[in-house]
C-alpha cells in the first residue's frame, strides 16, 4: 500500500494518501533517550506522511512522544534510526549548518510556553529568526512590525514579554514563527496555557493561515475539541501512531469567536462561553504600569 502511514488503525474515516503532495514524512523513525545508562524509548518506528497545505493534530497522552515527534519532523533533533524528508529531500545526513538553513526557511515553531526572550521586546523577539537569516537591520524591523500587525499587535510592538497577556504572547510567537514565511508552521500544544478565548484566537489565526495561503499545520494538544479545528488527527501512544483519522465534525474557530460576541461575553453557560467574562479585548488588559482594568 502506498501510503500506509494514513491508513487507520482504529476505526475512523480514513485519510486517504495526500493528493496534494507530501511535504514531511517520517519513516521507521525511532527515537532512544539514554539517562544514566537507562534507554527511554520515545519513538518505537513511526510513519507519518503529512501533505502540502494540511492541518494535522498529533494527540496522545504525557509522554507518548509527540513532542519528541515534532522536534525530529522539526529538524532540531535527529532520529535514532530512520529517516525525514522535507519536500521529498532526506534530511537525516545533513550536516548541522545545513539542516539549520532548511528549517529557518521552511518551518515555524510555536511552544506551549510561548519561548520569548524576557527582557527583549516584542519586535526584537519577531525579527529573531531574521537575524539568523542575514536580513539586513531595516528590512527586519519592516517585517517584525508587519507580522505584529498581522496578529493584532500592532501596537505593542515595544513591550517585553511580562507586559503582555498569555494570548498576546502567543501571538508574538507566532508572529515570530512566521517573519520567515515558512511554508510549515510546527505548534506544539500552542493553546495550553492559554484561556479558552485565546486558544480560540490561536487557532482562528491558524486556520486562517492554513486555509488562505496554505501553509502545511501541524499541532500536538491533548484537547479533542482543540484537535477538531484540524482537518485530520493522528494519535500516538507509547511512541507508535495508533489511529489516523480525517475529522468529519471539523470546527471554524472564527465561527466560534463569533458566537462568543454575539452571546455578549456573558456567559452562556458552555466551556468556552465561560471566559466570556475576559475582557471583549484582551489586548487591551495588559499595560503594566497602568494600574487599570478595561
Ligand atoms: N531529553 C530527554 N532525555 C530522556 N528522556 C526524554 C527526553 N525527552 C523526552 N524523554 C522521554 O521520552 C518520552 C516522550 O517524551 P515527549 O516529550 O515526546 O512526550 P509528549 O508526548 O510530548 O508528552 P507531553 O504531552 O507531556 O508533552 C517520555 O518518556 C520522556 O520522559
Ligand atoms: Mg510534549
Amino acid at each position: 500500500m502506498e501510503n500506509d502511514a494514513v491508513r487507520p488503525r482504529e476505526g475512523g474515516v480514513s485519510s486517504g494518501p495526500c493528493q496534494t503532495g507530501v511535504v514531511l514524512e517520517a519513516r521507521g523513525v525511532t527515537k532512544t533517550y539514554e539517562l544514566d545508562g537507562v534507554e527511554v524509548r520515545a519513538l518505537c518506528g513511526v510513519d507519518l506522511q503529512v501533505c502540502a497545505g494540511e492541518m494535522l493534530a498529533i494527540m496522545g497522552p504525557s509522554g507518548s512522544g509527540k513532542s519528541t515527534l515534532m522536534h525530529i519532523v522539526g529538524l532540531l533533533d535527529r532520529p535514532t534510526s530512520g529517516t525525514v524528508t522535507i519536500d521529498g529531500v532526506d534530511v537525516s545526513r545533513m550536516e548541522p549548518n545545513e539542516l539549520a538553513a532548511v528549517r529557518n526557511k521552511r518551518i515555524g515553531f510555536v511552544f506551549q510556553s510561548f519561548n520569548l526572550l524576557a527582557r527583549t521586546t516584542a519586535a526584537a523577539n519577531v525579527e529573531l529568526p531574521l537575524v539568523y537569516a542575514g536580513v539586513p537591520a531595516a528590512e527586519r524591523t519592516r517585517r517584525a512590525r508587519a507580522a505584529l500587525e498581522r496578529v493584532g499587535l500592532g501596537e505593542r510592538l515595544h513591550h517585553m514579554p511580562n507586559q503582555l497577556s498569555g494570548g498576546q504572547q502567543q501571538r508574538v510567537a507566532i508572529a515570530r514563527a512566521l517573519v520567515t514565511e515558512p511554508s510549515i508552521v510546527l505548534a506544539d500544544e500552542p493553546t495550553g496555557n492559554l484561556d479558552s478565548r485565546s486558544g480560540i484566537e490561536v487557532m482562528a489565526f491558524l486556520q486562517e493561515l492554513n486555509r488562505e495561503e496554505g501553509v502545511t499545520i501541524v499541532i500536538v494538544t491533548h484537547d479533542a475539541h482543540v484537535a477538531r479545528h484540524a482537518q485530520r488527527v493522528v494519535e500516538i501512544k507509547d511512541g507508535r501512531i495508533v489511529n489516523d483519522v480525517r475529522v468529519t465534525d471539523r470546527i471554524d474557530a472564527k465561527a466560534e469567536l463569533d458566537a462568543l460576541h454575539e452571546a455578549g461575553d456573558g456567559g452562556a453557560g458552555t466551556a468556552v462561553a465561560e471566559h466570556g467574562a475576559e475582557p471583549e479585548r484582551p489586548d487591551e488588559r495588559a499595560s503594566v504600569g497602568s494600574g487599570e482594568r478595561p
